[in-house]
């Protein structure tokens, strides 16, 4: 099993090699290289994330990695290739922009690729393979820990262009979690890497509602010490979109400024509440909301803090709050 994951990885970054050599010398690589610029790319960001581009034909990676039947099985197996009902196999990613996917120790384990123009979904990322478990990995994540071992801060984002982007502006420091939800397994990943991670994920609505899952997810890591914080962009904006228009200072303020995870809690849920919290019902509800919530936080600090929030808003004292309230569950993290 050790020595076919060893060959996995050797796999993936041969063809990780062949999209960023496509990259430079396919016909279409004027084109390309156009794009990325028109994206604000240079040479040196492309290089360093090892931005790539799958050629349009149908047997590139078929035909430069799969002349055995056993490397064919291989390329099915990462997800590379498929096959269709009639037995024929092609690739995968066609005329697209490739991102490879490294783990934290830096091999190849998945690619996103994007759409130059025209039809098809924007962005096409690999399936989950033995070597690829999407919940577990964050696109950026070996890069920023290349910049620095310990970061300063870290910031979540939602796509692949939003990370290459901050880096471009200089915050090298930026990852995005694979698919919608930002999973527990990346947020335990990157407080193990700093204590301070800052949610950035796009001014609309499956960004706002990215940012609560997230903050659910977080919950059981919030120990002593950790900051977790939330910073929304204006609507219809993202970090690339944003850090292209204002600069690196600009957004780094709004980093700096983003909104503790204690007020956004308390925010989003009075907010969510169909009720006044002028009602007694109103009252209940959000003590309803809240309390299974609290108890997952794993730092009493950070729970005495939002009980007293709680009171407050719900009008009482906090050592009247306190019978409803248990100590957590031990948690795994
Ligand atoms: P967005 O939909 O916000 O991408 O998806 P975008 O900002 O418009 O894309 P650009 O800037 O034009 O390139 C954000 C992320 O969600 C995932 C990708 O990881 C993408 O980077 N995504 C999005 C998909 O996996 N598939 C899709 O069809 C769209
Ligand atoms: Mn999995
Ligand atoms: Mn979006
Ligand atoms: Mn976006
Ligand atoms: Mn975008």
């Amino acid at each position: 099993q050790r020595a076919q994951a060893a060959d996995d990885y050797a796999q993936m970054q041969q063809v990780a090699r062949y999209f960023s050599h496509q990259l430079r010398h396919h016909e279409n690589s004027a084109r390309v290289i156009d794009y990325l610029k028109g994206r604000g790319l240079s040479g040196d960001i492309v290089k360093q994330f090892q931005i790539g581009y799958a050629p349009p034909q149908w047997d590139g990676v078929l035909s430069t990695f799969g002349q055995k039947s056993a490397a064919r099985t291989q390329l099915r197996d990462l997800k590379l290739i498929n096959r269709n009902d009639q037995g024929r196999e092609y690739d995968f990613f066609r005329d697209r922009i490739m991102f490879p996917i490294r783990d934290r120790r830096g091999r190849v384990v998945g690619f996103g690729g994007r759409i130059l123009e025209g039809d098809g979904p924007k962005y096409l990322n690999s399936p989950e393979t033995r070597i690829f478990h999407k919940g577990r990995e964050l696109f950026g994540f070996y890069e920023a820990r290349q910049a620095h071992r310990q970061l300063p801060q870290a910031v979540i984002v939602e796509g692949y262009m939003d990370v290459v982007a901050l880096a471009q502006h200089g915050i090298d420091y930026a990852v995005a979690s694979l698919g919608t939800a930002t999973t527990t397994e990346q947020l335990q990943m990157l407080f193990r890497a700093t204590s301070r991670v800052v949610c950035c994920y796009d001014g609309d609505r499956a960004g706002r509602d990215a940012a609560w899952r997230a903050l659910e997810n977080a919950l059981p890591l919030l120990k002593d010490g950790l900051e977790l914080a939330f910073l929304f962009l204006p609507d219809g904006e993202d970090p690339d979109s944003l850090v292209r228009q204002e600069g690196q200072q600009k957004f780094s303020q709004r980093l700096q400024g983003a909104q503790s995870f204690t007020d956004y809690f308390f925010g989003h849920l009075i907010d969510s509440l169909d009720m006044s919290l002028a009602n007694d019902a109103g009252k209940s509800n959000l003590l309803k909301q809240a309390k299974p919530l609290i108890e997952r936080v794993a730092s009493e600090f950070y729970r005495e803090l939002m009980l007293e929030r709680l009171a407050q808003l719900l009008g009482r004292e906090t050592s009247q709050l306190n019978s409803h309230f248990q100590r957590p569950q031990q948690s795994r993290y």
